[in-house]
């Protein structure tokens, strides 16, 4: 059968195809941005209790109402922001999920959408499913900030959305509430849509903040903000989510989400509710940085040179100039093969596949594991 191809991606994602390598070279896996410790066991007594009580069949379109009430007064709580939970909340299959229906919710055939690279690699796809075009504008190595005169270069009259991440994956990198006034003026005066990628929002270090587009009273008017609930609790497989928005984009996201699965998971959705509803959660930032600050201890034995530490997410990114020069593709799958650690190459999430000669740890793993894992990397020294 001869089928168009409906994007410009070949094959599978570099997660695939690395988490299949340390599979068969029996490699510790730091490469996908999963955790390998268990979730708090309070949320899994709660799944349990969802489908005793009887939560087990099609929960609203929108969200269990429970559940979009607890979103809203956490955001309230944790930054002072006013949600509706009727109009403004979606709860979704994820955050990807959220991703690819707001894409479909304002993308027109021959519409344009900038992407901030190196990207999260689900971005180019679900732009171009939609018709749309994707143009990218990269980040300034090593530090990867933006660079906003490339950001006003990029726009056009075809420019209907841009997509912003952070804290950011690959690089770790947070934006300051300057980033998001740049922002603001650049798009300002212009119908782009912004649609904020904040998956790892509770995961920011060193007592930085991390400034939600929700803050931002101007941007706020033009945005979805897409949350994932797998990425804070360390629960990626049951993959819930949810997204902000105002009416108008909430109301065009619905139009397209009740017929694309209707509703998400009941019983999840009645756990996550209650879960959130607690008078106090554990801190997530707090157990993220002790692993990421035992991962950059360990990890001053190796030849890698660290960059800047990541100021939140689940990644560090490293160079390897003083062990070789291969490109980082070739770079990630030696190092799989031959040290049993497998990474991911920053060059997968270029849609040029430019190469910084950088690759990135997942440190959201138990200590045991990134001590064993840096236990094989001593060997390159
Ligand atoms: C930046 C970013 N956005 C979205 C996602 C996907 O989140 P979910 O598992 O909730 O679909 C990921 C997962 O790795 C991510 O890194």
């Amino acid at each position: 059968m001869n089928l168009p191809a409906k994007h410009s991606v070949k094959g599978n994602t570099i997660f695939t195809v690395m988490s299949a390598l340390a599979h068969e070279h029996n490699a510790i896996n730091l490469s996908q941005g999963f955790p390998d410790f268990p979730i708090d066991s309070k949320l899994g007594e709660l799944l349990l209790e969802a489908s005793q009580k009887g939560f087990n069949q099609y929960a609203p379109m929108a969200g269990l109402p429970m559940l979009r009430e607890a979103i809203v007064n956490d955001f309230k709580k944790r930054y002072n922001v006013d949600v509706d939970a009727d109009t403004e909340v979606t709860v979704t299959p994820g955050a990807t999920y959220g991703i690819y229906t707001a894409f479909t919710s304002i993308l027109q055939k021959g519409d344009e959408v900038i992407v901030l690279e190196p990207a999260y690699d689900s971005y180019i796809p679900n732009i171009e499913t939609n018709g749309a075009v994707v143009v990218p504008v990269s980040l300034t190595t090593p530090t990867y900030h933006v660079d906003w005169n490339k950001v006003k270069d990029a726009i056009t009259d075809k420019t209907r959305a841009i997509i912003v991440n952070t804290p950011h994956n690959p690089t770790g990198a947070i934006w300051t509430k300057e980033d998001w006034d740049s922002l603001a003026e650049v798009i300002r005066g212009t119908d782009i849509i912004v649609l904020s990628d904040e998956v790892y929002e509770q995961i920011v270090f060193d007592d930085k903040q991390h400034y939600t587009v929700l803050q931002h009273e101007e941007l706020r008017q033009k945005s979805f903000a897409i949350f994932s609930f797998g990425k804070v609790y360390h629960n990626t497989g049951w993959k819930m989510g949810f997204v902000i928005a105002p009416q108008a984009l909430t109301n065009a996201f619905r139009s397209i989400h009740q017929f694309l699965v209707f509703s998400v998971n009941t019983p999840a959705q009645y756990a996550l509710s209650q879960y959130l509803s607690q008078p106090s959660l554990p801190s997530v930032s707090g157990m993220m940085q002790q692993k990421r600050d035992h991962f950059l201890k360990l990890m001053e034995g190796t030849p890698f040179t660290i960059h800047t530490p990541a100021g939140g997410s689940y990644f560090q990114t490293v160079g390897y100039e003083q062990i070789n020069d291969m490109p980082d593709m070739e770079f990630a799958q030696w190092l799989t093969k031959e040290y049993g650690v497998a990474t991911i190459p920053i060059s997968a999430f270029y849609s040029n596949r430019q190469d910084d000669k950088t690759i990135r740890f997942c440190f959201a793993k138990k200590e045991e594991t990134l001590e064993r894992a840096v236990e094989k990397l001593l060997r390159l020294s």
